[in-house]
């Protein structure tokens, strides 16, 4: 079975590209390399013994996704391509509006021109917005996320709910990821961000290899159990892992569903810098300075419906995300 992975070079979609290439399927990945390098083909090849089709182009751009479809037995659809920060949404909401959803609005109707209906979608945990209650369950309210990133995807997730509402041969899952960290545990692909980094792993494993100098923990007053923020990290294998078992269930399930993947599990700021210390003998020096604005206090996830429904469950701890992403960022 060929799956088309969108955004296949990225961070998440590389590492989905490894689990369905191991899982037996064929991959055609359609990257416009906007931040996954060419590279990484060869290091997925590498990882499985199995090379995936790379076409290189935009999600938006229509004679390509006609091209992939014309070209590839293509039966599925992995859709990772679109823009990821939270923060940089703020500053340029047009760029993501027209990636995330106007991307997604071009996949499905040239998905739809070749009656392919079966589609993956990364979402992502910001569509709760200031979650109600802690765990987060799918069942919350997902009305006001908090950024125009969060909204894009919120709005994509729409589309696809009214799309399968109107065609009962539509099978469609939508992943709201919690938060993806560390790298794959063969240290051959993993997270690059190429500016300094945004998210809280890479720029611990930044300050431990010396390329910065310290971190900054945004904030130590908030009403958690040591004041600092806590979140569902979970590693980027696992949530790959997930992506596979979603694929699978939707080939004996029509209509729309919508999934948590994390681990079920909060951890502190603190606690992750000190995990990393232990687990990899490397201090991070760290001041304490003001909140982040547009961030929650606590968001962990109630993944017991992926278990349920997926017979998925997040298998690495922290220990082994500071480790494996330790590794990624030696040899990066
Ligand atoms: C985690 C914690 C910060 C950096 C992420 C992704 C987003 C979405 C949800 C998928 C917070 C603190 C961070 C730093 C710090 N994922 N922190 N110093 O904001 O939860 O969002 O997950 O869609 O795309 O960005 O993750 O890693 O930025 O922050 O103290 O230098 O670490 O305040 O409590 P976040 P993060």
């Amino acid at each position: 079975m060929v799956v088309l992975v969108t955004g296949g070079l990225g961070y998440i979609g590389s590492h989905a590209c490894v689990a369905l290439l191991e899982s037996g399927y064929d991959v055609v990945i359609l990257d416009n390399l906007s931040s996954g390098k060419l590279d990484v083909v060869s290091r997925i090849e590498t990882i499985t013994g199995r090379k995936p089709v790379l076409v290189v182009g935009d999600v938006r751009d229509t004679a390509v996704l006609k091209q992939v479809f014309n070209c590839h037995n293509i039966a599925a659809v992995l859709h990772f391509a679109g823009l990821k920060s939270p923060s940089e949404s703020l500053s340029i909401p047009l760029e993501y509006f027209d990636c995330n959803v106007g991307g997604t609005l071009a996949l499905l109707r040239a998905m739809h021109e070749k009656n392919i209906k079966t589609i993956v979608f990364s979402s992502s945990a910001t569509v709760y917005g200031l979650p109600e209650e802690m765990p987060v369950t799918e069942a919350c309210r997902a009305e006001s996320p908090i950024n125009p990133y969060g909204r894009s995807k919120l709005m994509a997730e729409r589309i696809l709910r009214d799309l399968a509402a109107s065609d009962p041969e539509w099978r469609v899952a939508c992943l709201r990821y919690f938060n993806p960290v560390s790298a794959h545990s063969g240290g051959l692909i993993g997270e690059n961000p190429t500016a300094i980094p945004g998210n809280l792993m890479p720029y611990v494993t930044q300050v431990a290899s010396g390329r910065l100098p310290r971190l900054t923990v945004f904030g130590s007053d908030y009403h958690t159990r040591d004041g600092t923020g806590i979140r569902d990290f979970i590693h980027v294998q696992d949530l790959a892992e997930g992506h596979v078992a979603t694929l699978q269930y939707l080939q004996h399930t029509t209509g729309f569903e919508v999934f948590n993947l994390g681990t079920g599990t909060g951890v502190s700021v603190l606690e992750l810098i000190s995990t990393f210390e232990q687990t990899t003998g490397q201090k991070i020096a760290y001041e304490v300075g003001p909140r982040r604005s547009g961030d929650v206090a606590e968001c962990w996830a109630d993944s017991s419906k992926a278990e349920r429904l997926l017979g998925w469950k997040a298998r690495f701890g922290l220990v082994e995300m500071c480790r494996h992403a330790w590794q990624w960022e030696q040899t990066c």
